[in-house]
């Protein structure tokens, strides 16, 4: 078989789902067997951790980082004979922390990927090993197409980048509630405010992916002199809305940074 995941939560779900639409030659494992009906939903195959290891010749690996070394230590033998294409997502965890749990040196990618790939807007930054052939990078980025944008970048960035976009979503969607919500408290009916707040971030997400015009003008075209968005924004600042941005981004980033210890 193609590709295996070993664990298909959240995040290993999502990706399974935009890979699909490339190839149905996948299998899917976990712990509870919940992962069934994902793979009864798209239309591919439900399996355990050790046939995935001898059958698969590229394996995603969804677990949680504190997972993985006991996942992989039962999987060294097959591993080391086999040396199949692994494929990490776990925060935190580098490369040669991989190849030590595995108990042999394969090729590795490292992503970081986030949940909007499961409808084909995922932002996943990847690295790889030596031991990754061009024509295998070239092979995978051409079936993980369907995922979004995949974009290359040394390892020793990826935790910081993942503190923008692998956890970014939750930054959002907290973001899109706390606006519905002051829509509410204004009167509009809820399903309303959160279909305005979400497209006005995909609008304006869109329009300085368009124009890449600085972040700052696009806002002070919005604010008009003594208007009500300045009004609005001064009261965000008053509660600390940049600072709390920065300093979420950082705490994430230190947060990666401990996983892999
Ligand atoms: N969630 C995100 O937005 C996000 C973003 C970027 C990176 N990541 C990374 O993605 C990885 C998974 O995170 P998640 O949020 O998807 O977690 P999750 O929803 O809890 O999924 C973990 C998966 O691993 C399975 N699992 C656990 N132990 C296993 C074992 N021994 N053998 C096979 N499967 C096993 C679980 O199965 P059961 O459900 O059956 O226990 C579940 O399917 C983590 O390393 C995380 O750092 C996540």
């Amino acid at each position: 078989m193609k590709y295996g995941f070993i664990g298909c939560g959240n995040m290993g779900g999502a990706i399974a789902k935009a890979l699909s639409k490339s190839t149905t030659d996948i299998a899917l494992s976990d712990r509870s067997g919940k992962g069934k009906a994902l793979a009864a939903q798209l239309g591919i195959t439900y399996s355990d951790n050790a046939s995935i290891a001898v059958s698969c010749s590229r394996i995603f690996l969804g677990v949680k980082p504190h997972m993985m070394k006991d996942c992989l230590a039962k999987l060294q033998d097959t591993l080391s004979q086999r040396k199949p294409l692994l494929i990490t997502m776990a925060a935190g965890l580098e490369i040669r922390q991989i190849e030590e749990f595995a108990g042999t040196r394969l090729p590795v990618i490292r992503i970081m990927p986030n949940t909007p790939t499961a409808i084909g807007k995922g932002v996943i930054q990847y690295c790889c090993n030596d031991l990754v052939t061009e024509s295998v990078l070239a092979d995978w980025l051409e079936d993980m197409a369907p995922c979004g944008l995949l974009d290359s970048l040394d390892e020793s960035l990826i935790d910081a980048a993942s503190a923008i976009s692998g956890s970014g979503p939750a930054y959002m969607y907290v973001f899109l509630e706390a606006l519905a919500d002051g829509a509410v408290a204004c009167g509009v009916p809820r399903a309303k405010a959160y279909e305005y707040a979400a497209m006005t971030m995909i609008g304006s997400a869109e329009m300085y992916l368009a124009t890449k015009q600085h972040p700052g003008a696009l806002k002070d075209a919005v604010c008009s002199p003594g208007g009500s968005t300045i009004a609005g924004l001064r009261a965000m600042e008053d509660g600390g809305f940049r600072s709390a941005a920065m300093e979420g981004v950082i705490a994430t980033y230190k947060r990666n940074k401990e996983l892999g210890k």
